[in-house]
């Protein structure tokens, strides 16, 4: 089984988080979606009726939002201040305002302090964890043996995306998949703090061409290898 982090970091729609609740099933290991917390606190501050952009009412929110997410990577949860969200924080109204509410320092710094805590706790019990996000191997757990950090073409991400959104009922295009998800990396990896980029010593992984089933191949080797 797998001991420690692997942190598995990129852009949407490269098969990150499949490929993460996949190999940590496969690793025996626990599971952590950083992106579902961020989302958690979106949702928080659209239910709120504060305007994502509004930096200083998020900030103010942050710190009273209880984000609760499961480590089981068969059972991915979601919770806002108790309640079950896990369908809720996939919508495109919180697809739109993540970013933002992303970009927020304070949102940052209690969501990180959450996840250190997990992956803490799951290091413990579990031994192993694969944590999913943009800035795991560079921010959150800088020490992991093994980072890696995904990417694909924008037409790979975009076609991944809409099959996504469809698979889950949702309606999407390829075309408006990919104006999403290309607006959103721009947000995401030009951001002041923690922008969402590899980490110097992260193995980049262009998984355009691949199935899932490969890359999860290569990735349970190189953690066997370092983990
Ligand atoms: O991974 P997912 O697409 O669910 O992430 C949603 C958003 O959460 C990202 O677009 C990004 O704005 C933010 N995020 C982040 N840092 C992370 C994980 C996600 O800023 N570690």
């Amino acid at each position: 089984a797998l001991r420690g982090v692997v942190a598995l970091d990129g852009p949407s729609g490269t098969g990150k988080t499949t490929v993460a609740r996949k190999l940590a099933a496969k690793l025996g290991a626990g599971y952590l979606d950083t992106g579902a917390m961020y989302r958690v606190v979106t949702l928080a501050v659209l239910r709120a009726g504060i305007d994502p952009t509004d930096s200083a009412a998020v900030a103010a929110l942050a710190g009273d939002v209880r984000v609760g997410v499961g480590t089981d990577p068969e059972h991915p949860r979601a919770q806002l201040n108790g309640e079950d969200v896990g369908e809720e924080i996939r919508t495109e109204r919180v697809n739109v305002a993540v970013s933002p509410v992303s970009a927020v320092p304070e949102v940052r710094r209690v969501l990180v302090a959450g996840q250190r805590e997990i992956i803490e706790s799951v290091l413990g019990s579990v031994g192993g964890i694969v944590v999913d996000g943009r800035d795991i191997g560079t921010v959150v757990a800088p020490g992991a043996p093994l980072k890696v950090f995904l990417t694909a073409s924008a037409e790979v991400r975009a076609a991944r995306r809409s099959a996504q959104d469809s698979a889950a009922g949702r309606d999407s295009t390829p075309e408006h998949a990919r104006a999403s998800v290309e607006r959103r990396d721009q947000l995401d990896s030009t951001r002041a703090v923690s922008p969402m980029r590899a980490a110097e010593d992260a193995v980049v992984f262009d998984t355009s061409e691949l199935s899932i089933e490969q890359v999860i191949t290569a990735l349970s080797e190189l953690a066997s290898r370092r983990g």
